[in-house]
């Protein structure tokens, strides 16, 4: 325990209101009650939330990353909410517990986790990104954006604090390996893999000065468990402002809505819409998929916030060129490219149909 603050923030879906759209309010009240009756030693503050059927934990304490009772305790507060899941027999209770006992790590048994540890500035304004039907790949493009892109984020131009560049750690979600580039230098390099957001995925940004910048939750559970288990719905965290990029400069990426894969039974395209909370109910199709911003100043680690940034006006269009993508990509069915290659779609019937026309194949 040091005078460093520790924000994590770890997600569960344990149970859909109604299908896979949105939680119920009593599972969110239930979050809150534990966490105000089980973190009270241990966390400085905490803010519950959900985006779709996504329940989000953020949480802040001077227990460090990895911090197995910072861990069990979300656990536990999302093995309570899947007792009311079930109560009210809620659409997948328990869909993102993979086992009955926790390990000492969350990583690994189903939630995503995004956390970070760091010395609170002066003023300490973050973000919280948080989506559902998607992937931790949903991040590479806004990321590149963010700490790479001089069209979108002039400081990286103008502002001397940050004319030096940031640097990617990169995980190979296949391999289970990582790597780091450091831009601009390395930046033709770090697209390649950024690209193909399936496999690579952005897990962290540093200042060159090794100073942590962004955070993403880069589990990937269909892998995990080895068949359907409902999809990744990633959470990001991003510190913005003196030396690091301004919020501003963070969020206009989303002003620009990209396609990532989740849709519908996690096998579809379809473009990432930028929605206020309240908007964050995901129905046609299922979808399409979306992303929600809360934005707090930390104030010795207590959340001061959200300001919840994509209700503002200036992303209606956003949300108006998302729909017209949705409405275009959605013509097309069952086929590719809304629909995702037969090797990473959640769902298939490809070997039943198979089997069963084998003899036929001449
Ligand atoms: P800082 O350098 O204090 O982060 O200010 C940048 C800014 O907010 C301009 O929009
Ligand atoms: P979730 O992963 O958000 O539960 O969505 C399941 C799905 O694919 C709905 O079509
Ligand atoms: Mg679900
Ligand atoms: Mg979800």
């Amino acid at each position: 325990m040091g005078s460093k603050i520790t924000l994590s923030v770890i997600k569960a879906d344990v149970g859909g209101f109604v299908g896979h759209g949105s939680v119920h309010p009593d599972m969110l009240k239930n979050a809150e009650e534990i966490l105000e009756q089980q973190g009270k030693e241990l966390l400085v503050d905490f803010f519950v939330t959900n985006v779709g059927d996504d329940i989000n934990l953020i949480l802040t304490h001077k227990e460090g990353i990895n911090s197995e009772k910072v861990h069990k305790l979300a656990w536990n507060t999302f093995l309570s909410c899947t007792e009311v899941a079930k109560s009210l027999k809620m659409y997948g209770a328990g869909q993102d517990l993979l086992s009955d006992a926790f390990s000492g790590n969350i990583k690994g048994m189903g939630p995503g986790i995004a956390e970070m540890e760091f010395e609170e500035r002066p003023s300490e304004p973050v973000i919280i990104f948080m989506a559902d039907k998607t992937e931790p790949g949903a991040w590479n493009l806004p990321l590149y954006k963010i700490f790479a892109d001089p069209f979108n984020t002039i400081g990286l131009v103008i502002d001397p604090k940050m004319h030096s560049g940031f640097c990617f750690e990169v995980l190979d979600l296949v391999e289970d390996k990582k790597v780091t580039f450091s831009c601009p230098e390395e930046l033709y390099d770090l697209l390649i893999f950024l690209g193909a957001s399936n496999r690579y995925v952005v897990k962290s940004v540093y200042t060159k000065n090794k100073e942590i910048a962004a955070v993403s939750s880069t589990q990937k559970m269909n892998q995990m468990a080895g068949r359907y288990v409902g999809k990744d719905d990633p959470v990001l965290i991003v510190r913005c402002q003196s030396g690091l990029p301004a919020v501003g400069e963070v969020l206009e990426p989303f002003a620009n809505p990209h396609l990532v894969t989740g849709w519908m039974r996690g096998s579809h395209y379809g473009p990432l819409i930028p929605v206020s909370q309240k908007q964050a109910v995901p129905t046609r199709f299922d979808g399409p998929p979306r992303a929600i911003a809360m934005g707090f100043q930390l104030a010795n680690g207590r959340l001061i916030g959200p300001q919840d940034l994509f209700a503002d006006v200036a992303f209606d269009r956003a949300r108006q060129k998302a729909l017209k993508a949705a409405d275009y990509i959605r013509q097309m069915g069952p086929f590719e490219p809304h629909r995702l290659p037969l090797d990473e779609m959640e769902y298939t019937t490809m070997p039943q149909v198979m089997e069963k026309l084998k003899n036929r194949f001449k």
